[in-house]
């Protein structure tokens, strides 16, 4: 007799934003296929499963349009995009047809490419196909793998991250500096209104919350119980003695908090931005790349997103 299967009451889209918490690297599993030309596609499902034998999985969706490829090649590589390569993935996550005229890549001991510039690659021989749900588990016995310094490229709730932006920033203290916040909020962005337009939450600081003139210190002011999760961009504006260099990390607003809000703050959906209404066109192009990398949610499980351009660190936002 078989187990009455009790399907819990489930909310689809919280589920993805629960998986979207974890951080993880952006990988493209490559291979070739039978007509000798090279396939490949974007995945951050990839994990470490064993070092004896070494081992690796990626998890390939059944719908994807190379998962019959992948489910039936006897040798595939992965390459872990280095923080450079946002392209690459934007490149290997779409459905273009030409996706390897559009990188540099070279092929690998078992004769399948991989990315160059990448952080790392390892060259699969196919372990195991595991049937599991609406994706496939590739399990690959690793025969060859090189690896470099470049930092790799992260990507945690929809977006990409860039570690490396960190000790810019640190770099940075000292100069004269704005530190501001991408808020979200539901699904829509933190847009303070200001007599000069629609602007950014910003300090001269990041904190302490008692210090007024502190990006903490402002949100706190402003009724705003937020969580920063990570530097999303640093960038320099204005020329001389007058330039700044500005810092902004990207982060929710708790629910909680949310009924104290200020009459200035406007939660507006990424999809209706007041793009000629905001007050810094510097923080008008960083929206717009944000709003790119957010915006395509056509990926599965994958909070997805593509994304075409690179962040300027420490030069100008435009
Ligand atoms: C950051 C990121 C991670 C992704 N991870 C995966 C993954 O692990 N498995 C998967 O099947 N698709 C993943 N996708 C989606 C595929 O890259 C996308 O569906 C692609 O179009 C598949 O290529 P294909 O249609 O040529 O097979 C991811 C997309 C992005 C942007």
């Amino acid at each position: 007799m078989s187990e009455p299967i009790i399907e819990p009451i489930f909310d689809v889209a919280e589920f993805r934003r629960a998986l979207g918490a974890f951080v993880t690297g952006v990988t493209v599993v490559t291979t070739i296929q039978p007509d000798g030309s090279p396939r490949g596609f974007t995945a951050n499902s990839f994990t470490s499963v064993s070092l004896d034998p070494p081992l690796i999985l990626v998890c390939i969706a059944k719908t994807a349009s190379s998962h019959a490829v992948f489910s039936t090649t006897d040798h595939f590589a992965v390459s872990v995009l280095a923080e450079s390569q946002k392209n690459v993935s934007s490149v290997f996550a779409s459905k273009s047809a030409d996706k390897f005229a559009q990188v540099a890549w070279r092929a690998r001991a078992t004769g399948a490419p991989v990315m160059e510039g990448a952080s790392a690659t390892f060259d699969c021989r196919t372990h195991e196909v595991v049937d599991a749900g609406d994706h496939i588990i590739l399990i690959g016995r690793v025969v060859d793998f090189v690896h470099t310094n470049s930092s790799p490229l992260g990507y945690c709730r929809g977006a990409y991250v860039n570690f490396s932006l960190s000790q810019d920033a640190l770099a940075a203290t000292g100069a004269r500096a704005q530190v501001g916040a991408i808020l979200e909020h539901r699904d829509g962005l933190v847009l303070l209104e200001t007599p000069e337009g629609f602007a950014l939450p910003t300090g001269v600081k990041l904190e302490p919350a008692s210090d007024a003139a502190s990006l903490r210190g402002v949100l706190a002011k402003l009724g705003l119980v937020a969580h920063l999760d990570f530097l999303f961009a640093v960038f320099e504006a204005g020329q001389g003695p007058s330039s700044s260099v500005h810092v902004y990390y990207r982060g929710r607003v708790n629910s909680s908090g949310a009924a104290m809000m200020d009459n200035a703050i406007h939660i507006v959906p990424l999809a209706r931005i007041p793009w000629g209404e905001l007050r810094d066109e510097a923080v008008r192009s960083m929206l717009q790349r944000y709003v790119r990398e957010r915006s395509e949610d056509a990926f599965g499980i994958y909070v997805g997103d593509t994304e075409a351009g690179t962040v300027q660190t420490l030069a100008a936002a435009h």
